[in-house]
Protein backbone atom coordinates (compact mmCIF):
# COMPACT_ATOMS: atom_id res chain seq x y z
CA UNK A 1 0.00 0.00 0.00
CA UNK A 2 1.22 3.22 -1.37
CA UNK A 3 2.19 5.87 2.28
CA UNK A 4 1.77 9.28 2.19
CA UNK A 5 4.94 11.46 3.73
CA UNK A 6 3.68 14.78 4.87
CA UNK A 7 6.65 17.57 5.87
CA UNK A 8 6.17 19.34 8.52
CA UNK A 9 8.96 20.74 10.50
CA UNK A 10 10.13 23.87 8.50
CA UNK A 11 10.24 27.20 10.52
CA UNK A 12 8.40 29.43 8.22
CA UNK A 13 10.47 32.10 9.33
CA UNK A 14 8.62 34.11 5.82
CA UNK A 15 5.75 33.82 7.91
CA UNK A 16 6.58 35.62 10.42
CA UNK A 17 5.17 36.85 13.63
CA UNK A 18 2.25 34.29 12.79
CA UNK A 19 5.34 31.19 12.58
CA UNK A 20 6.51 32.44 16.09
CA UNK A 21 3.61 31.31 17.96
CA UNK A 22 2.62 28.68 15.99
CA UNK A 23 3.45 26.22 12.99
CA UNK A 24 2.66 27.61 9.72
CA UNK A 25 1.38 24.88 8.44
CA UNK A 26 -1.52 25.39 10.77
CA UNK A 27 -2.77 28.60 9.48
CA UNK A 28 -6.09 28.49 8.26
CA UNK A 29 -7.24 28.59 4.53
CA UNK A 30 -11.07 29.69 5.07
CA UNK A 31 -10.86 28.55 8.61
CA UNK A 32 -9.66 25.04 8.19
CA UNK A 33 -5.45 24.76 8.76
CA UNK A 34 -3.52 23.72 5.71
CA UNK A 35 -2.43 20.65 7.26
CA UNK A 36 -5.99 19.35 7.09
CA UNK A 37 -6.44 20.07 3.57
CA UNK A 38 -3.52 17.85 2.65
CA UNK A 39 -4.49 15.03 4.80
CA UNK A 40 -7.77 15.27 3.26
CA UNK A 41 -6.02 14.95 0.14
CA UNK A 42 -3.96 11.93 0.88
CA UNK A 43 -7.20 9.92 2.08
CA UNK A 44 -8.99 11.05 -1.04
CA UNK A 45 -6.29 9.20 -2.96
CA UNK A 46 -6.31 5.85 -0.81
CA UNK A 47 -3.87 6.34 1.21
CA UNK A 48 -4.32 6.49 4.96
CA UNK A 49 -1.27 5.26 6.29
CA UNK A 50 0.58 8.94 6.72
CA UNK A 51 3.42 9.76 8.30
CA UNK A 52 4.22 13.70 9.54
CA UNK A 53 7.45 14.94 9.61
CA UNK A 54 7.80 17.08 12.47
CA UNK A 55 10.34 19.53 14.44
CA UNK A 56 10.21 22.40 16.77
CA UNK A 57 6.63 22.24 15.83
CA UNK A 58 5.95 18.66 16.97
CA UNK A 59 3.60 19.33 20.39
CA UNK A 60 1.53 22.11 18.61
CA UNK A 61 0.65 19.99 16.00
CA UNK A 62 -0.03 16.55 18.07
CA UNK A 63 -1.94 18.36 20.25
CA UNK A 64 -3.96 21.90 19.52
CA UNK A 65 -7.47 22.10 19.22
CA UNK A 66 -7.14 22.22 15.55
CA UNK A 67 -4.47 20.09 15.18
CA UNK A 68 -4.40 16.37 13.74
CA UNK A 69 -3.96 13.92 16.76
CA UNK A 70 -4.03 10.07 15.68
CA UNK A 71 -5.62 10.52 12.47
CA UNK A 72 -8.61 8.92 13.16
CA UNK A 73 -11.35 12.24 12.56
CA UNK A 74 -9.90 12.63 9.01
CA UNK A 75 -10.24 8.26 8.80
CA UNK A 76 -6.08 8.25 8.90
CA UNK A 77 -3.18 6.47 10.89
CA UNK A 78 -0.71 9.05 11.87
CA UNK A 79 2.96 8.32 12.87
CA UNK A 80 4.94 11.62 14.07
CA UNK A 81 8.48 11.38 12.71
CA UNK A 82 11.21 13.78 14.56
CA UNK A 83 13.19 15.47 12.25
CA UNK A 84 16.06 16.68 14.64
CA UNK A 85 16.56 20.09 13.23
CA UNK A 86 15.64 21.56 9.45
CA UNK A 87 18.48 19.99 7.53
CA UNK A 88 16.42 20.13 4.37
CA UNK A 89 13.39 18.42 2.74
CA UNK A 90 15.86 15.27 1.11
CA UNK A 91 17.32 15.29 4.74
CA UNK A 92 13.76 14.90 5.95
CA UNK A 93 12.24 12.14 3.37
CA UNK A 94 15.70 10.17 4.62
CA UNK A 95 14.45 10.63 8.61
CA UNK A 96 11.03 8.52 7.14
CA UNK A 97 13.18 5.70 5.98
CA UNK A 98 11.90 3.30 8.40
CA UNK A 99 8.23 4.29 8.66
CA UNK A 100 8.00 3.81 4.65
CA UNK A 101 9.55 0.60 4.68
CA UNK A 102 10.22 -0.20 0.57
CA UNK A 103 6.47 1.13 -0.03
CA UNK A 104 5.94 3.39 -3.19
CA UNK A 105 5.22 6.97 -1.75
CA UNK A 106 3.95 10.23 -2.20
CA UNK A 107 5.95 13.26 -0.17
CA UNK A 108 3.55 16.07 0.43
CA UNK A 109 5.37 19.70 1.27
CA UNK A 110 3.18 20.52 4.55
CA UNK A 111 2.36 23.92 3.25
CA UNK A 112 0.96 23.40 -0.25
CA UNK A 113 -2.63 23.27 -1.13
CA UNK A 114 -3.41 21.89 -4.63
CA UNK A 115 -6.78 22.77 -5.87
CA UNK A 116 -7.95 19.40 -7.60
CA UNK A 117 -6.42 17.40 -5.43
CA UNK A 118 -3.38 14.53 -6.02
CA UNK A 119 -5.65 11.21 -6.46
CA UNK A 120 -5.55 11.24 -10.61
CA UNK A 121 -0.98 11.15 -9.73
CA UNK A 122 -1.11 8.85 -7.17
CA UNK A 123 -3.64 6.37 -9.21
CA UNK A 124 -1.22 6.21 -12.53
CA UNK A 125 2.17 6.06 -10.32
CA UNK A 126 2.49 2.88 -10.19
CA UNK A 127 1.86 1.43 -13.21
CA UNK A 128 3.40 4.34 -15.08
CA UNK A 129 7.39 2.96 -15.59
CA UNK A 130 8.40 5.84 -14.00
CA UNK A 131 10.67 5.53 -10.91
CA UNK A 132 10.07 9.44 -9.57
CA UNK A 133 6.73 12.19 -10.39
CA UNK A 134 6.87 15.62 -9.58
CA UNK A 135 3.93 17.93 -10.19
CA UNK A 136 5.04 21.21 -12.22
CA UNK A 137 3.00 24.42 -11.96
CA UNK A 138 3.51 27.76 -13.63
CA UNK A 139 4.69 30.90 -11.46
CA UNK A 140 5.54 34.68 -11.67
CA UNK A 141 8.64 34.57 -9.39
CA UNK A 142 11.13 31.47 -10.60
CA UNK A 143 13.59 32.35 -8.08
CA UNK A 144 11.74 31.76 -5.18
CA UNK A 145 11.30 27.63 -6.08
CA UNK A 146 12.74 24.81 -7.65
CA UNK A 147 12.71 25.18 -11.44
CA UNK A 148 12.15 22.54 -14.07
CA UNK A 149 12.93 22.93 -17.61
CA UNK A 150 11.40 20.73 -20.16
CA UNK A 151 11.89 19.81 -23.64
CA UNK A 152 9.39 20.02 -26.32
CA UNK A 153 8.01 16.14 -25.66
CA UNK A 154 7.82 17.07 -22.08
CA UNK A 155 10.89 15.35 -20.76
CA UNK A 156 13.19 17.12 -18.15
CA UNK A 157 16.16 18.65 -19.20
CA UNK A 158 16.89 21.11 -15.81
CA UNK A 159 16.51 21.48 -12.49
CA UNK A 160 17.92 23.90 -10.58
CA UNK A 161 16.83 25.57 -6.58
CA UNK A 162 15.69 28.61 -6.61
CA UNK A 163 17.96 29.87 -9.55
CA UNK A 164 18.72 33.50 -9.86
CA UNK A 165 18.37 32.96 -13.73
CA UNK A 166 15.27 30.66 -14.81
CA UNK A 167 15.42 28.70 -17.75
CA UNK A 168 11.50 28.30 -17.48
CA UNK A 169 8.71 29.45 -14.85
CA UNK A 170 7.97 26.18 -14.38
CA UNK A 171 7.86 25.03 -10.31
CA UNK A 172 8.78 22.13 -8.54
CA UNK A 173 4.98 21.99 -6.72
CA UNK A 174 5.09 20.19 -2.97
CA UNK A 175 4.02 17.05 -4.27
CA UNK A 176 6.68 14.00 -5.17
CA UNK A 177 5.79 10.62 -5.60
CA UNK A 178 8.59 7.85 -5.31
CA UNK A 179 9.34 4.23 -5.41
CA UNK A 180 12.24 3.01 -2.64
CA UNK A 181 14.98 3.77 -4.31
CA UNK A 182 14.73 7.04 -3.70
CA UNK A 183 16.86 6.26 -0.29
CA UNK A 184 19.75 5.30 -2.25
CA UNK A 185 19.49 8.92 -4.38
CA UNK A 186 19.55 10.29 -1.28
CA UNK A 187 22.35 8.98 0.07
CA UNK A 188 24.29 10.48 -2.89
CA UNK A 189 22.78 14.12 -2.67
CA UNK A 190 25.53 16.70 -1.22
CA UNK A 191 24.94 19.49 1.07
CA UNK A 192 23.32 22.18 -1.22
CA UNK A 193 21.70 25.73 -1.02
CA UNK A 194 21.49 26.93 2.44
CA UNK A 195 23.18 24.32 3.87
CA UNK A 196 20.69 22.10 3.58
CA UNK A 197 20.21 18.75 1.42
CA UNK A 198 17.85 20.25 -1.06
CA UNK A 199 15.19 17.52 -2.80
CA UNK A 200 15.90 19.36 -6.04
CA UNK A 201 19.10 17.88 -6.04
CA UNK A 202 18.27 14.73 -5.58
CA UNK A 203 16.04 15.16 -8.46
CA UNK A 204 18.60 16.69 -10.65
CA UNK A 205 20.51 13.06 -9.64
CA UNK A 206 18.21 11.06 -10.73
CA UNK A 207 17.56 12.38 -14.15
CA UNK A 208 21.32 12.49 -14.99
CA UNK A 209 20.77 8.99 -13.73
CA UNK A 210 20.78 6.30 -16.92
CA UNK A 211 19.10 4.12 -14.45
CA UNK A 212 16.08 5.80 -13.25
CA UNK A 213 13.44 7.68 -15.05
CA UNK A 214 11.56 10.69 -13.80
CA UNK A 215 8.49 12.24 -15.07
CA UNK A 216 7.25 15.74 -14.69
CA UNK A 217 3.50 16.60 -14.85
CA UNK A 218 2.13 20.21 -15.31
CA UNK A 219 -0.60 20.62 -12.71
CA UNK A 220 -4.28 20.86 -13.63
CA UNK A 221 -6.19 24.11 -11.69
CA UNK A 222 -4.65 25.84 -9.43
CA UNK A 223 -2.22 25.60 -6.74
CA UNK A 224 -0.54 27.40 -3.40
CA UNK A 225 2.62 27.29 -1.57
CA UNK A 226 1.37 29.12 1.46
CA UNK A 227 4.84 30.07 2.84
CA UNK A 228 4.21 34.13 2.84
CA UNK A 229 1.11 36.68 3.78
CA UNK A 230 0.53 37.07 0.10
CA UNK A 231 0.66 33.29 -0.82
CA UNK A 232 -1.88 32.44 2.29
CA UNK A 233 -4.09 35.14 1.68
CA UNK A 234 -4.45 34.00 -2.51
CA UNK A 235 -5.19 30.61 -1.75
CA UNK A 236 -8.18 31.82 0.89
CA UNK A 237 -9.59 33.51 -2.21
CA UNK A 238 -9.10 30.07 -4.25
CA UNK A 239 -10.69 28.22 -1.38
CA UNK A 240 -13.43 30.76 -0.95
CA UNK A 241 -14.28 31.21 -4.41
CA UNK A 242 -16.25 27.53 -4.23
CA UNK A 243 -18.14 28.12 -0.30
CA UNK A 244 -21.26 26.85 -0.16
CA UNK A 245 -23.99 29.38 1.34
CA UNK A 246 -24.18 27.88 5.46
CA UNK A 247 -26.23 29.99 8.27
CA UNK A 248 -25.95 28.14 11.88
CA UNK A 249 -25.36 31.21 13.70
CA UNK A 250 -28.12 33.59 14.51
CA UNK A 251 -28.73 37.12 11.90
CA UNK A 252 -30.73 40.02 13.03
CA UNK A 253 -32.88 42.27 11.49
CA UNK A 254 -31.07 44.87 9.06
CA UNK A 255 -28.50 42.94 8.38
CA UNK A 256 -27.44 42.88 4.14
CA UNK A 257 -26.53 39.56 2.69
CA UNK A 258 -24.97 38.82 -0.63
CA UNK A 259 -23.09 36.27 -2.65
CA UNK A 260 -22.06 32.68 -0.24
CA UNK A 261 -21.56 33.50 3.40
CA UNK A 262 -20.93 30.43 6.00
CA UNK A 263 -21.75 31.52 9.25
CA UNK A 264 -20.76 29.49 12.36
CA UNK A 265 -22.77 27.98 15.29
CA UNK A 266 -22.87 30.47 18.30
CA UNK A 267 -22.21 33.50 16.18
CA UNK A 268 -24.60 36.85 15.72
CA UNK A 269 -24.67 38.85 13.10
CA UNK A 270 -25.93 42.50 14.49
CA UNK A 271 -28.22 44.73 12.79
CA UNK A 272 -26.85 47.34 10.79
CA UNK A 273 -24.21 45.10 9.32
CA UNK A 274 -23.25 44.09 5.35
CA UNK A 275 -21.87 40.92 4.49
CA UNK A 276 -20.76 40.67 1.01
CA UNK A 277 -19.59 36.85 0.03
CA UNK A 278 -17.55 35.08 0.04
CA UNK A 279 -17.34 35.03 3.24
CA UNK A 280 -16.55 32.64 6.38
CA UNK A 281 -17.35 33.43 9.95
CA UNK A 282 -16.72 30.84 12.55
CA UNK A 283 -18.25 29.75 15.45
CA UNK A 284 -19.27 32.09 19.11
CA UNK A 285 -18.41 35.24 17.16
CA UNK A 286 -19.77 38.57 17.44
CA UNK A 287 -20.39 40.68 14.27
CA UNK A 288 -22.01 44.50 14.33
CA UNK A 289 -23.39 46.13 14.76
CA UNK A 290 -22.41 48.65 11.75
CA UNK A 291 -20.07 46.53 10.47
CA UNK A 292 -19.16 45.50 6.64
CA UNK A 293 -17.18 42.01 5.84
CA UNK A 294 -16.64 41.83 1.63
CA UNK A 295 -15.44 39.10 -0.23
CA UNK A 296 -12.76 36.81 0.61
CA UNK A 297 -12.55 37.18 4.05
CA UNK A 298 -12.48 34.40 6.77
CA UNK A 299 -12.80 35.15 10.48
CA UNK A 300 -11.94 32.60 12.84
CA UNK A 301 -13.73 31.51 16.09
CA UNK A 302 -14.73 33.74 19.31
CA UNK A 303 -13.80 37.01 17.22
CA UNK A 304 -15.49 40.14 17.85
CA UNK A 305 -16.58 42.85 15.48
CA UNK A 306 -17.88 46.31 16.02
CA UNK A 307 -18.35 49.47 13.78
CA UNK A 308 -15.40 47.91 11.30
CA UNK A 309 -15.18 47.15 7.94
CA UNK A 310 -12.57 44.44 6.83
CA UNK A 311 -12.92 42.66 3.10
CA UNK A 312 -10.06 40.30 1.33
CA UNK A 313 -8.55 39.18 4.54
CA UNK A 314 -7.90 36.39 7.21
CA UNK A 315 -8.40 36.87 10.89
CA UNK A 316 -7.70 33.66 12.73
CA UNK A 317 -9.82 34.10 16.11
CA UNK A 318 -9.95 35.37 19.54
CA UNK A 319 -9.50 38.96 17.66
CA UNK A 320 -11.37 41.91 18.56
CA UNK A 321 -12.10 44.69 15.88
CA UNK A 322 -12.76 47.95 16.94
CA UNK A 323 -11.96 50.30 14.24
CA UNK A 324 -12.91 53.29 12.20
CA UNK A 325 -11.30 52.27 9.37
CA UNK A 326 -11.49 49.59 6.59
CA UNK A 327 -8.75 46.79 6.63
CA UNK A 328 -7.86 45.10 3.64
CA UNK A 329 -5.19 42.55 2.61
CA UNK A 330 -4.57 41.46 6.11
CA UNK A 331 -3.70 38.00 8.06
CA UNK A 332 -4.22 38.80 11.82
CA UNK A 333 -3.05 36.05 14.28
CA UNK A 334 -4.83 35.03 17.13
CA UNK A 335 -5.80 37.17 20.12
CA UNK A 336 -5.11 40.44 18.39
CA UNK A 337 -6.95 43.74 18.98
CA UNK A 338 -6.90 46.41 16.27
CA UNK A 339 -8.83 49.37 18.11
CA UNK A 340 -9.66 53.04 17.61
CA UNK A 341 -8.00 55.02 19.65
CA UNK A 342 -10.36 58.15 20.89
CA UNK A 343 -8.31 59.74 23.57
CA UNK A 344 -5.29 62.35 23.93
CA UNK A 345 -2.72 62.42 22.96
CA UNK A 346 -4.28 61.81 18.92
CA UNK A 347 -1.57 59.27 17.19
CA UNK A 348 -1.35 56.02 16.28
CA UNK A 349 -0.18 53.21 19.19
CA UNK A 350 1.21 50.02 18.42
CA UNK A 351 1.97 46.96 20.34
CA UNK A 352 3.63 45.13 18.05
CA UNK A 353 6.03 41.60 18.09
CA UNK A 354 8.55 40.36 16.56
CA UNK A 355 8.85 40.66 12.66
CA UNK A 356 5.19 42.81 12.62
CA UNK A 357 4.11 44.16 9.54
CA UNK A 358 2.09 47.87 9.85
CA UNK A 359 0.77 49.59 6.67
CA UNK A 360 -1.12 52.99 7.51
C1 LIG B 1 10.27 24.06 -1.48
C2 LIG B 1 11.17 23.38 -2.51
C3 LIG B 1 10.99 24.03 -3.88
C4 LIG B 1 9.51 23.99 -4.26
C5 LIG B 1 8.64 24.64 -3.16
C6 LIG B 1 7.16 24.43 -3.46
O1 LIG B 1 10.73 25.36 -1.27
O2 LIG B 1 12.53 23.46 -2.09
O3 LIG B 1 11.75 23.32 -4.82
O4 LIG B 1 9.33 24.67 -5.49
O5 LIG B 1 8.92 24.07 -1.89
O6 LIG B 1 6.36 24.84 -2.42
P1 LIG B 1 10.41 26.17 0.10
O7 LIG B 1 8.98 26.58 0.00
O8 LIG B 1 10.66 25.24 1.23
O9 LIG B 1 11.33 27.36 0.08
Amino acid sequence: MMKGLILAGGLGTRLRPLSHTGPKQLIPIANKPVLHYIIEDLKNSGITDIGIIVGYTEERIKHIVDSCGDGSKFGVKITYIKQDAPRGLAHAVYTAKEFLGGENFVVYLGDNIIGEGIKEYVNSFKNSGFDAEILVGEVENPSMYGIVALNKKGVIIGIEEKPKNPKSSLAIVGVYLFKPFIFDIIKKTRLGKGGEFQLTDTLRLIYKSKRYKIKAHIVKGWWDDTGTAEAVLRANHLVLAKLKHRIEGKVEKNVSITGAVHIGKGTVIKSGTILKGPVIIGENCSIGPNSYIGPYTSIGDNTTMINSEIESSIVLGSCKLDFNGKIVDSLIGKNVKILSRNKMPRGYKFILGEHSEVNI
